[in-house]
């Protein structure tokens, strides 16, 4: 994870930007007994992998082809999802760079005995980053925020990348100078 994504997969003109709306993305499923933990409830690693596959439709739906998932941060659980909700997961692009793309998601559970709203059970952010045959990263185009909504998450992403970024520095500052003085060999 670099500032900067290899010279080599940086070449070329410009790519015209696409908007928001171009790849936002939902995914509907019903909860079934399959999907439970030792609770009852629904087991948050099947939510997480609905995140990841709505993520990566918007992902490869924005850039154009594959697009891999580089990381997955504040996967939030705000509520149980219960067996017979109708879960309704929502994805979009909040922030392009160079080769990678921050997908926003949002949870939703429609409950199947109440006619209640669907209530926002979770919520995560993804970096998927763009790659070629080879797995290499690759350009991406940028987003164009089209509302003021898609402009806050915009800038909400970008201090999400920032903090990334620097805490993956402090990490690998902190292995180098303990391996320096000898530790963790
Ligand atoms: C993600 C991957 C392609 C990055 O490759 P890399 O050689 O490290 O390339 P870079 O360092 O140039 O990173 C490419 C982009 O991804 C971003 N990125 C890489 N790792 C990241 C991380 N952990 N978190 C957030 N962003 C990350 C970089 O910031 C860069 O973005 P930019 O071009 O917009 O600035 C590579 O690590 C990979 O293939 N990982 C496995 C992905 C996978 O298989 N996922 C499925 C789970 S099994």
């Amino acid at each position: 994870m670099t500032d900067q994504a290899p010279a080599a997969a940086l070449d070329g003109p410009d790519i015209p930007g696409k908007p928001t709306s171009a790849s936002r993305t939902t995914l509907s499923h019903i909860m079934t007994h399959n999907d439970t933990n030792l609770l009852g409830t629904v087991h948050g690693g099947v939510i997480m992998k609905l995140v990841d596959d709505a993520a990566g439709a918007v992902a490869g739906r924005h850039s154009g082809g594959p697009a891999v998932t580089a990381s997955m941060d504040e996967m939030a659980f705000l509520e149980p999802v219960r067996v017979g909700d109708l879960v309704h997961v929502k994805a979009q692009v909040n922030w392009t760079g160079r080769t990678s793309m921050e997908v926003g998601v949002r949870v939703l559970a429609e409950r199947w005995n109440e006619s209640a709203p669907a209530t926002q059970v979770g919520s995560a952010y993804l970096v998927f980053a763009a790659v070629d045959a080879d797995g290499k990263p690759r350009r991406v185009p940028p987003v164009v925020p089209e509302t003021e909504r898609d402009e806050r998450r915009y800038q909400e992403a970008q201090i999400r990348r920032t903090h990334r970024l620097s805490r993956r520095r402090a990490i690998m500052a902190l292995r180098e100078k303990r391996a320096a003085e000898g530790f963790d060999a």
